[in-house]
């Protein structure tokens, strides 16, 4: 059983699949669980700005009965005012579970490595992986059987790129992505990501052309151009990415029917136009609600007990 929640690559494909029945479970009946995790404290640490990892943490944490304190970036300064270790070593005396969204990824893997208590990744530049069990809730709720699915995803080989990756490779699922040339996802990602897909038969498809990606796609996904930390970058991208952009020309060659995805904040206009992301085959909001069953059955599963 995984002790902190720091990468989908972490989870067995049983445990990835128990978090996709359970997380069903508690959206239908969400009040047998109200006290699950009462008593207990999560504190948030948040170096980036975040409306839906906020607030679907704080809220699972208060509809499980237990409460969370917020951290706003400029409370610790983490690497500056002081290092993840200290961090781990102070926050185990108060809390039973820390969740953290940062820049750097080491300094998430540092602190779970110093604290006691579980610590729950909510995002760094290499991965996303909260979002991603949360999108593929999504489509197991729309689809059904993941195994016979095709996700198209097109932009930035980001850290929700990343995220869905490794999802994809426990589910199952065929995944292809398109990004432009120098904007592929982390060839140690893609290549830890293949390894677990000789356990379930997931398949990979890496392209610098968005038409090739979506076609035949169940599910066409794409994220901002520009992550949180690369905002000095936005203009040069935003020319880069000018092809890449989801509108009903790109969504044409996907299947009839094909799902819309984006883990938002969207930049409507660029990557994804109005029409788009309003469209009937747009589900973005049910992901934004799904973060918030499946944080819940993660954190039941890391804070029920006591220590790690
Ligand atoms: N999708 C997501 O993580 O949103 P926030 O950045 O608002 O938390
Ligand atoms: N790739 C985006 C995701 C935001 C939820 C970012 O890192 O800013």
């Amino acid at each position: 059983m995984f002790e902190d929640f720091i990468s989908i690559h972490d989870l067995s494909v049983y445990e990835f699949s128990q978090i996709m029945d359970m997380t069903e479970n508690i959206k239908a009946r969400p009040q047998r669980y109200r006290s699950k995790l009462k008593d207990k404290v999560l504190a948030m640490i948040f170096q980036k700005p975040s409306l839906r990892t906020r607030m679907t943490f704080e809220v699972g944490m208060l509809q499980l009965g237990g409460e969370a304190v917020y951290l706003s970036p400029s409370d610790i300064q983490m690497g500056k005012r002081e290092n993840p270790y200290d961090v781990g070593k102070n926050m185990e005396r108060w809390v039973d579970g820390i969740m953290i969204r940062t820049f750097a990824h080491q300094e998430v893997i540092d602190l779970a490595g110093a604290a006691k208590v579980p610590v729950i990744n909510a995002l760094t530049d290499l991965l996303h992986p909260c979002q991603a069990m949360a999108d593929f809730f999504t489509l197991k709720e729309k689809h059904k059987n993941l195994t016979s699915l095709k996700l198209a995803y097109v932009g930035d080989g980001n850290n929700v790129c990343h995220s869905l990756l490794f999802a994809a490779a426990k589910a199952g699922c065929q995944i292809s992505v398109a990004t432009p040339s120098g904007f592929e996802p982390d060839p140690e990602i893609v290549k830890q990501a293949e390894e677990d897909a000789t356990e379930t038969g997931a398949g990979f498809f890496l392209t610098n052309d968005p038409s090739q990606a979506v076609e035949g796609a169940d599910a066409v996904y794409t994220d901002v151009w520009a992550s949180m930390g690369q905002e000095e970058q936005e203009k040069e991208r935003a020319k880069i990415f000018a092809s890449f952009q989801v509108n009903r020309e790109l969504m044409a060659k996907a299947k009839p029917d094909a799902l819309f995805m984006h883990c938002l904040p969207a930049h409507r206009g660029e990557e994804v136009t109005d029409e788009v992301i309003d469209s009937p085959q747009s589900v973005v909001f049910d992901q934004a609600e799904n973060r918030l069953h499946v944080q819940k059955i993660i954190m039941l599963l890391l804070m029920e007990k006591k220590q790690k």
